[in-house]
């Protein structure tokens, strides 16, 4: 009997129970293989006891339409840099992926598919080097990885700020106001962009293309006459100002990221100063874009990952990240998979044509 340890790690997001359940069903159609699943990232295989669980018919049925991972998750203690605190509360990074690579071995695992986004590939590409025989499966809300066109996820996550961002535009029309909707992304405008288009916003001030206060200023001015007009604004949280800094706090050791958020506050505070004169209201929509069901696109993209990935495992090869490149299911090593971060191409064609349809980046 063969075995197949399966996990998901940092954020969650809409589709990785539907890659749990695309692993599952095609392993099924192989004779011998046990899959079972770490709890909360590779904590459940560091823990002592283990905890690890089973995967079968009863705990995967239907769990393609739920949101959130069965298997739960974790966007801290990564095992390549795991913090460790001494007596005088001092905090020190350690490699703890030898002794995690050899519990697996111990454990009698032929095989890992490891889900999760870039941090996540890299504990895999981590791994792999110490001999684990792993795969990686991509997944974020943030479309931020390069080595694949798009991930589960995201287009949830866009439909999310869309439904918002629709119910904000009437709103805003009754009550002639500025309406400033933040949305999720990191260090990449991919949601606020395609949410601008998608809901037909005036601006959209996305990180790549950090904004002029003056200028953003000016397309809600034109908006406005005799004092009867609306905007709608959609904000990345990454966004920034020229001449300033993103918005966020320090997590601590542990954590890979700044937790970005209150830029919507920070422009409604800044057009203010600039002698905005309009009534402005901030809507900050955070987690929500990660949560409930995904959309049946994502649905399809998570269920297919799950498919390729089980079947990498029966090709064995490891060291690849599962990729949807071109219209095609392939792999990338994974060891490219997070070399180059995805970054809205401010000069391509998508900004253009958002420019086109008269949507100001405040640049
Ligand atoms: O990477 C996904 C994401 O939702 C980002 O868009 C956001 O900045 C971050 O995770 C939030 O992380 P947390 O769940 O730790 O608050």
């Amino acid at each position: 009997m063969n075995k197949l340890l399966v996990l998901t790690g940092g954020g969650d997001c809409p589709g990785l129970n539907a890659v749990i359940r695309g692993i599952f069903k095609r392993a099924k159609k192989e004779k011998d293989w046990k899959i079972c699943g770490s709890m909360e990232a590779f904590n459940g295989v560091m823990s002592d006891p283990v905890d690890i669980i089973k995967l079968n018919k009863e705990n995967t049925a239907g769990i393609h339409i739920k949101g959130g991972t069965i298997l739960k998750t974790t966007n801290k203690g990564n095992p390549l840099q795991y913090p460790v605190t001494d007596e005088n509360g001092n905090i020190t990074l350690v490699d703890r992926s030898q002794e995690l690579a050899d519990k697996i071995k111990s454990l009698g695992f032929d095989a890992v598919i490891n889900i999760g986004g870039d941090g996540s590939q890299k504990i895999s590409q981590g791994l792999f080097e110490k001999g684990v025989p792993i795969i990686g499966v991509p997944k974020t809300i943030d479309n931020d990885l390069s080595a694949t066109d798009t991930t589960f996820g995201f287009q949830t996550a866009v439909q999310i700020a869309t439904d918002s961002f629709d119910k904000l535009v009437t709103t805003a029309e009754s009550h002639h106001r500025v309406m400033i909707m933040e949305v999720m992304g990191r260090d990449a405008g991919w949601i606020a962009l395609h949410t601008a288009i998608a809901g037909g916003a005036e601006i959209c001030l996305i990180p790549e293309l950090p904004y002029d206060i003056q200028h953003v200023l000016k397309r809600i001015n034109s908006r406005y006459k005799d004092g009867k007009g609306f905007v709608n604004i959609v904000v990345a949280e990454g966004a920034k100002p020229k001449d300033g800094e993103v918005i966020g706090e320090d997590r601590g050791e542990g954590f890979e990221h700044l937790r970005l958020g209150g830029i919507a506050y920070e422009l409604s505070k800044q057009l203010k100063a600039a002698g905005c004169k309009a009534e402005i209201r901030e809507t900050v929509l955070g987690h929500t874009q990660r949560g409930g069901t995904p959309t049946a696109y994502d649905r399809v993209l998570a269920s297919l990952f799950g498919v390729k990935a089980f079947e990498l495992v029966l090709e064995k090869k490891f060291g690849q990240m599962v990729s949807f490149k071109n219209n095609e299911f392939t792999h990338v090593p994974l060891e490219d998979a997070t070399k180059t971060y995805n970054f809205v191409d401010k000069d391509g064609y998508l900004v253009q044509a958002a420019k086109g349809l008269g949507i100001s980046f405040g640049d």
